[in-house]
């Protein structure tokens, strides 16, 4: 079973929308794919529609979430089994986030084998789907650290925009630290994401992504696509929400590369 990360300390360079169509693109070719959602931001779990069944008063007001998430596999030591859940899309499943998560890098600090917990978790759904794709925050903190340390592949998004390429070599060293503690870990590709055909600086970033990364960016380059921003507040996959747009092509497309590729 393939393990996939997708990591940048950069925000809003296009992680979770992803992990979240790339995944539901593999899962409507027939694999079954588990997501999970690392991010104390939750945007992942509510991407697929998934906090919107609970009461937003309850889950704002005490803190606590009203569902098991990964939170409690992390510093609960609960089963993945009991945490994880359908969503509308046959064959994909997510383990959800909460905004509790925030606290659990700090809870976590002093916990013993600290950058091996989700490692460690994983093994009880062992081989039980065909890939386990994880969404990481925008920072190299434990939780990110974890999300590396679980992984045989790492997948970095790259927005085509300015300052595409900083803090990739800060990533790059960081995952080559992580296979102290996890050896099988490399770079599975690079995702161009947001390209707009309209500025000469998107196609910049492309040339020079593939210069640097050479065969490891995909050819597939999502392009810059309003359904695709539009699509999670509706709790909706892509292919929920509008299947003929060009965001819905990109990450199909993206899917049978990255099927041909690795599956
Ligand atoms: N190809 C695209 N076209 C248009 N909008 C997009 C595209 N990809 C992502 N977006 C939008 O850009 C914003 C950032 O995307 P996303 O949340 O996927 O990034 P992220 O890397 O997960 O962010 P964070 O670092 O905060 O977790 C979101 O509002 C999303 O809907
Ligand atoms: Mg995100």
């Amino acid at each position: 079973m393939d393990i996939f990360v997708i990591a940048n300390q950069k925000g809003g360079v296009g992680k979770t929308t992803t992990t979240l169509n790339l995944g539901a693109a593999i899962a409507k070719k027939g694999k079954k794919v588990l997501l999970i959602d690392l991010d104390p931001q939750a945007n992942l779990s509510s991407g697929l529609g998934f906090t919107q069944q609970f009461d937003k008063q309850s889950w704002d007001t005490d803190g606590k979430a009203p569902y098991k998430n990964i939170y409690n596999v992390l510093v609960n030591s609960t089963p993945i089994h009991s945490v994880f859940v359908t969503t509308s899309t046959p064959n994909l499943f997510l383990v959800p986030s909460h905004l509790s998560l925030a606290g659990a890098e700090i809870e976590m600090v002093n916990m013993l084998s600290r950058e091996t917990l989700l490692k460690k978790a994983l093994e009880d759904i062992k081989n039980e789907f065909d890939l386990v794709i994880i969404d990481c925050p925008p920072s190299l903190g434990l939780l990110t650290i974890n999300a590396l340390g679980a992984s045989n592949k790492l997948l970095i998004p790259i927005q085509c925009e300015y300052f595409a390429l900083e803090g990739l070599g800060q990533l790059i060293n960081t995952m080559n630290l992580i296979k102290g503690i996890n050896p099988t870990l490399v770079l599975g590709g690079v995702i161009l994401t947001m390209y707009d055909s309209r500025t000469k600086l998107s196609s910049s970033v492309v040339e020079d992504v593939r210069h640097f990364f050479k065969e490891s960016a995909f050819e597939t380059v999502v392009p810059r696509n309003v359904r695709l921003s539009e699509a999670p507040s509706h709790g909706k996959t892509i292919f929920q929400y509008d299947s003929k747009s060009t965001g819905a092509r990109a990450y199909n497309s993206l899917a049978r590369e990255f099927i041909k590729k690795f599956l």
